[in-house]
């Protein structure tokens, strides 16, 4: 058959609560056009993120009542390790309630003054993490990860030149090598099995321990077993853990490839780190055999690790982000090619050219893709990276809509009534119009700053 179906039923649904479009215009003026500021209610389509947004299966929810709740060593976290150490054999597995607080953990160790992390590109709140702590995170992946119009099969590759260049250069100053898989910020794109195995190689050369960002793993895997010469015949497990047997240890969000609603971890092969590492956990996260976590959610993670690498699931999984991706270009939406594992990126500077990166192209579309048909996107431009430290303002890189599709949660009918906002946004798109901001807060500015249109809409 040709149809890649959804390999699930359905068994308990989630009722989405219809609105109309003037409805919707007054919750988006009231909500200062920032979309964060909405309620999750009045959302018909929600794709803000793909971060513990997912739908549990039978088999995590029953699971969740196997949560033992004790202190100290409850199974639930037995169980919690040995799902974890089953794909990613590392020594040492330290619960964390989500990614950030993995990260917070390593870099209150390996971060401070002086100290430089490269990577592919860090991840917002990696990048937050280690400057926090008075570090430098630089980004270094391949010159094709900033094209949006490269189909290079492996666009979060590390540019291993420069990441050489910056070891000789800075060896001194390098507590670690960093690897997002797949890479978030460049549209969830992977990184090829020989591009890691580089990247370790590099970093062992030069006495570096190499930590992967796991969160995407499973997609990653996936797109190797699909993209990389001599990797087709091998079960994603088996890629799995080839990807992390180059590793001396990594950081995760369970709320992506692990399909809970919250968790992470933070895996280390050091026992000087690791040691250090639960010391600071026992401050700021819990017992080591529990993390911030409580044991239901254990369960639902080390059971949702099992489920994550079905190759029905990802085979459909990669599908969805690839139809969507079809289907805007076909419309003639300018998105980044190729589409990644969990999100579609939308070029909002190429589709409104009249709307200058500072009256805000990306947001201006997501405000309309809301009030269209009801869809919660993410501006990923100038809103989220244009406000500098000293109060000024510059255009970011690149103005992206990020529609992020989250985990065994929509239908395809919910792909095709997204194409028809878009094609009705795409009707309007020279009349719509630019924003300006009337408030916002000296950092992070995206999540709480206040919008006005500056063409009545
Ligand atoms: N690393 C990557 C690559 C991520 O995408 C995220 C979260 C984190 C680390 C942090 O994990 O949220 O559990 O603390 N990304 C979410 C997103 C928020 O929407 O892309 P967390």
């Amino acid at each position: 058959m040709k149809t890649i179906i959804e390999p699930f039923r359905i068994k308990a649904v989630e009722p989405i609560r219809m609105t109309s479009r003037e409805e919707r215009e007054a919750l988006i003026r009231a909500a200062d056009y920032n979309l964060f500021a909405l309620r999750s209610d009045d959302v018909l389509i929600d794709l803000l993120t793909d971060s513990g947004t997912s739908a549990m299966s039978a088999a995590q929810q029953a699971a969740l009542l196997s949560g033992d709740e004790s202190y100290a060593g409850s199974p639930s976290f037995f169980r919690f390790e040995a799902a974890v150490k089953d794909l990613m054999p590392f020594a040492h597995v330290i619960p964390t309630h989500q990614g950030r607080a993995a990260e917070a953990i390593l870099f209150s160790i390996l971060g401070g003054a002086g100290r430089m992390v490269p990577s592919n590109s860090h991840f917002d709140t990696t990048r937050g993490n280690i400057e926090a702590t008075g570090a430098e995170a630089h980004d270094l992946v391949i010159a094709e990860g900033l094209d949006p119009e490269s189909e290079h099969p492996f666009k979060g590759n590390m540019d291993l030149s420069r990441l050489e260049g910056f070891l000789a250069e800075h060896g001194e100053a390098v507590p670690c090598v960093m690897l997002t898989v797949t890479n978030n910020a460049g549209g969830g794109q992977p990184v090829s099995l020989a591009n890691i195995r580089a990247v370790a190689d590099i970093a062992h050369a030069h006495g570096k321990p190499f930590i992967i960002d796991g969160c995407r793993f499973a997609e990653n895997a996936y797109f190797i077993k699909l993209r990389e010469p001599g990797q087709a015949d091998r079960s994603v497990k088996d890629i799995v853990r080839d990807m992390f047997a180059h590793a001396d240890g990594m950081t995760m969000s369970a709320k992506k490839d692990a399909f809970a609603n919250i968790g992470g971890w933070l895996a280390l092969n050091d026992d000087a780190l690791a040691a250090a590492a639960r010391s600071r956990l026992i401050l700021t996260e819990g017992f080591p055999t529990y993390g911030g976590l409580a044991g239901r959610d254990l369960e639902a993670i080390a059971q949702g690790l099992k489920e994550i690498i079905d190759e029905d699931y990802l085979r459909y999984r990669l599908r969805t982000c690839a139809y969507i991706g079809e289907r805007l270009t076909a419309l003639g939406v300018p998105i980044v090619r190729p589409t990644g594992g969990h999100a579609v990126f939308v070029d909002a500077k190429r589709l409104l050219p009249h709307i200058p990166p500072l009256q805000y192209p990306g947001q201006a579309l997501a405000v309309a893709l809301y009030e269209e048909g009801g869809v919660r996107a993410c501006e990923i431009g100038s809103v989220m990276f244009g406000q500098r430290p000293d109060g000024s303002e510059a255009p970011a890189a690149m103005e992206l809509v990020r529609l992020a599709i989250p985990r065994r949660v929509y239908t395809q009918s919910h792909a095709d009534y997204l194409i028809e906002v878009f094609e009705a946004v795409v009707a309007r798109k020279d009349a719509l119009g630019g924003y300006k901001i009337v408030w916002q807060p000296p950092a992070l500015r995206h999540f709480t700053a206040k919008f006005q249109p500056l063409v009545a809409t």
